[in-house]
């Protein structure tokens, strides 16, 4: 019971003691404060220094939304925007996975550098959830070679000791080696390292759900604390652990029961709309639009959906979203963002078997009535208390912030100007339970492993492994030969397939489907990927036909 409750997002507030702690505890309370001194002075002076944030997939993606949200922030005040964001794979990455580059330390350092040019302070914020990435690990390695300009920090949900080792191809350190020398910069202090205990991952590996929520939290955190203070919006110490208060207060309200019941129906409603093989669409506005857009990009990796099976929108399109590389439609419809795009390209063909969310910001519902006309299913999540006409919507879920949820007397004035931001959190733990219920519902996770997942990169050829291990009770090795075999479909593994570097196992696993399950089949029954394959075509709910395979053998 006590392992259910630590995967629920709420027991990421739990004080947790000892080593590293939860997000409470006094040492990461004291860390967020020494960050936010350093990145209070460079906001005093916008025009001396950068502010960067890095990271792969999901952890990317924040880093987008949090430069983007304090850029406005300063901007508005008249200052010059002075945050930046880097993600394997460049921004094309923002929409859809792209893993490959996320094993690349070299590229890492360089779009590091390149935008760190003449630069003389940088704060850099490497995110990596599972103190893992090869990508961030080049940052963080040049930025220990220039201490004088970059003060690294590492966030991470991971304790150091269990820092990836695994070799990074083409480079001479592993992600641990880099964690022992931050660490003797923090001794320093000269780099920080910022890992609380968040508790496991409900599906494991999915760092999307509370690591993400935990990375977004810490960093709004640190930014809304360095904002307020070099404006000078309060006189007394920002207080970390206050603002904290607020993102639990807002936990606690998505997972009350009465909107609990609303979040298990819209669940239910995605779940029945991708077993008909139709689709979810999120529309929104502005970051809260974002925010769906991000959980939409997620469920590719994590549980092998089409890049249709779950989408999102935004009102103004590229224009609004503002990420570096402008308009990406060109490279193909799933870079087509607009709500102007969903009119035209997917309204006309809406049906039974699709579901349409609104995701509101606090101003506005303008979405609302095209949506109403709609034939398909219809949900809205807004955050005021607007009219919204019942009888239309399968589902509203509806959340006032400030009656809702009690933003804490102590920082009420100061993060009024940033309520957007709470509005974000509650979104996004909505639509990450919508997807992450709804695959589980369609058969995409068995017990509580993504079984599905692709063989993009270096870590999720390694946790393809772990899980053929784990299911079949075959060695690492023999696991990893079952792997090499789904890959090159035989059962009789060449010299030559032996002999290729994982780097090019993943080249050839990347675009395939299946492999994961394929490879656990064949293990399990200890039988020809075919045969294996056979099964999947006549059971194609992968939770299932797992199942039945485990009990045959029995
Ligand atoms: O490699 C894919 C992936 O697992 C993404 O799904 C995830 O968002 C990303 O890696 C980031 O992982 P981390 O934050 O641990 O570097």
């Amino acid at each position: 019971m006590k392992y259910m409750k630590e995967r629920y997002p709420q027991a990421m507030f739990l004080r947790q003691d000892g080593e590293g702690g939860g997000i409470y505890h006094p040492s990461v309370l004291r860390t967020l404060e020494q960050i936010t001194e350093v990145a209070t002075s460079i906001l005093k002076d916008a025009d001396s220094g950068l502010i960067v944030f890095s990271g792969c997939g999901t952890s990317g993606r924040l880093a987008f939304m949090t430069a983007r949200t304090f850029n406005k922030k300063l901007e508005s005040v008249g200052k010059h925007g002075c945050f930046k964001y880097l993600i394997a794979g460049k921004d094309k990455a923002l929409f859809t996975s792209q893993e490959a580059p996320e094993d690349d330390p070299i590229c890492g350092k360089e779009m590091l550098q390149e935008i760190c040019m003449n630069q003389r302070k940088v704060l850099f914020i490497g995110i990596t959830c599972g103190l893992s990435a090869p990508y961030v690990a080049g940052q963080l390695d040049y930025c220990l070679k220039n201490l004088d300009v970059f003060t690294p920090v590492l966030l991470g949900f991971n304790p150091t000791n269990m820092a990836r080792n695994n070799k990074i191809e083409k480079w001479n350190k592993t992600f641990s080696d880099v964690v022992s020398e931050l660490q003797k910069a923090v001794s320093d202090g000269k780099a920080f390292i910022l890992n609380p205990v968040v508790g496991p991952e409900p599906i494991t590996g999915s760092s999307r759900m509370k690591s993400g929520s935990a990375t977004k939290i810490l960093l709004e955190t640190i930014f809304v604390g360095a904002y307020t203070s070099s404006q000078n919006l309060t006189k007394s110490k920002w207080n970390p652990q206050n603002h904290l208060d607020i993102y639990r207060a807002i936990c606690e309200r998505v997972y009350s029961v009465d909107f609990s019941k609303k979040i298990s129906h819209l669940i239910k409603l995605g779940a029945e709309c991708l077993q008909k093989n139709g689709s979810i669409y999120y529309l929104g506005l502005d970051s809260i639009g974002i925010v769906g857009m991000i959980d939409a990009s997620e469920c590719p990796p994590t549980y092998s959906a089409t890049l249709d099976d779950v989408r999102g929108f935004i009102e103004g399109g590229y224009t609004c979203f503002g990420n570096k590389e402008g308009d990406l439609k060109h490279l193909g419809k799933h870079f087509h963002i607009s709500l102007e795009d969903f009119k035209t390209d997917i309204a006309p063909h809406l049906g039974e078997k699709d579901l349409v969310i609104i995701l509101s910001t606090e101003g506005n519902l303008s979405q609302a009535s095209f949506v109403q006309s709609l034939s398909c299913h219809k949900a809205v999540l807004a955050f005021k208390d607007c009219d919204i006409p019942q009888e239309k919507f399968d589902v509203v879920i509806r959340a006032q912030i400030d009656n809702d949820i009690n933003l804490g007397s102590v920082v009420k004035d100061v993060v009024d100007g940033f309520r957007n931001m709470y509005c974000e959190m509650f979104t996004k733990w909505v639509c990450n339970a919508v997807t992450t219920g709804a695959h589980v519902m369609k058969g995409k996770v068995y017990q509580n492993s993504m079984v599905d997942l692709k063989v993009s990169n270096n870590k999720l050829y390694y946790r393809s492994v772990g899980i053929i291990q784990k299911f079949s009770n075959e060695s690492r090795d023999e696991s990893e030969r079952y792997l090499l075999k789904s890959i090159y479909n035989t059962d009789n593994l060449s010299e030559s397939h032996c002999s290729k570097t994982v780097a090019d196992h993943i080249d050839v696993a990347t675009p395939l489907e299946r492999v994961v399950p394929r490879a656990m089949l064949a293990a399990i029954l200890k039988c020809p990927i075919s045969e294996a394959e056979k099964r999947l075509i006549q059971e194609p709910v992968i939770r299932t036909v797992i199942s039945q395979t485990l009990n045959s053998v029995k």
